[in-house]
């Protein structure tokens, strides 16, 4: 069974997506990871995040890149969000998260277009939204316990410089697709949010 997690940044679609794989016993992909290490290689390049040249040669990341720390960081994320952007950088991930989906036993993903491009055979599309406010009231406190001082507008400024950017770009833009089942988890808490999930994964079973 495969389980497509999409939605934009700090919807709690990897927080779905991961208690999905634990209750469920599947193996999980956070696919936006793979884009953030190729947005921090293009720096470690000395490269430009919107050149494609320089954002491709990056996809070859060494896999340790895939556990440092900074990886988390909202500056990563937002050169993800750039390199994301190219149509060739998209291609060469696209085999690495196809072969995840298509395990035996099948798989959890979650990104932005699992459901579109990646798996649209999928078992299970969920896309998980949240208003701006909620998402960006998450995220100053995530980054607040880390002891990282921002303020909340400007953390609401770059979720909506990043969703615009992944909503209007070319390929694979983030958008739901027609099969997906939506879930706002605006007015949920964590717990809700992941029962939610999990009824909709048993009713589709
Ligand atoms: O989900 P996360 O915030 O880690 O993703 C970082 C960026 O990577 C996103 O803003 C998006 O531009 C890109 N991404 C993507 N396709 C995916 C996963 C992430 O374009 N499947």
């Amino acid at each position: 069974m495969i389980i497509a997690v999409d939605g934009p940044t700090a919807s709690g679609k990897g927080t779905i997506a991961k208690a999905l794989a634990a209750h469920f016993g599947l193996p999980h992909l956070d696919t936006g990871l793979l884009y953030r290490a190729v947005g921090r290689q293009v720096v470690l390049n000395g490269g430009n995040p919107d050149d494609p040249a320089d954002a491709l040669a990056a996809c070859a990341f060494p896999e340790s890149l895939l556990g440092e720390a900074i990886l988390r960081s909202e500056e990563t994320g937002g050169l993800a969000s750039k390199v994301s952007v190219h149509p060739q950088v998209r291609q060469a991930l696209f085999e690495r998260q196809r072969a995840f989906a298509t395990q035996a036993g099948g798989a959890v993903l979650d990104g932005r277009d699992i459901g579109t491009v990646i798996a649209p055979e999928a078992k299970v599309k969920l896309f998980i939204t949240a208003s701006v406010e909620a998402r960006a009231k998450r995220r100053f406190l995530e980054m607040q316990a880390r002891g990282e001082t921002v303020t909340l507008n400007a953390i609401a400024q770059d979720l909506e410089a990043r969703d615009l950017r992944d909503r209007n770009r070319t390929q694979a833009p983030l958008i739901p697709a027609r099969d997906a089942y939506l879930i706002d988890t605006s007015a949920l808490g964590k717990d809700d949010a992941i029962q939610a999930a999990i009824e909709v994964v048993e009713a589709a079973q």
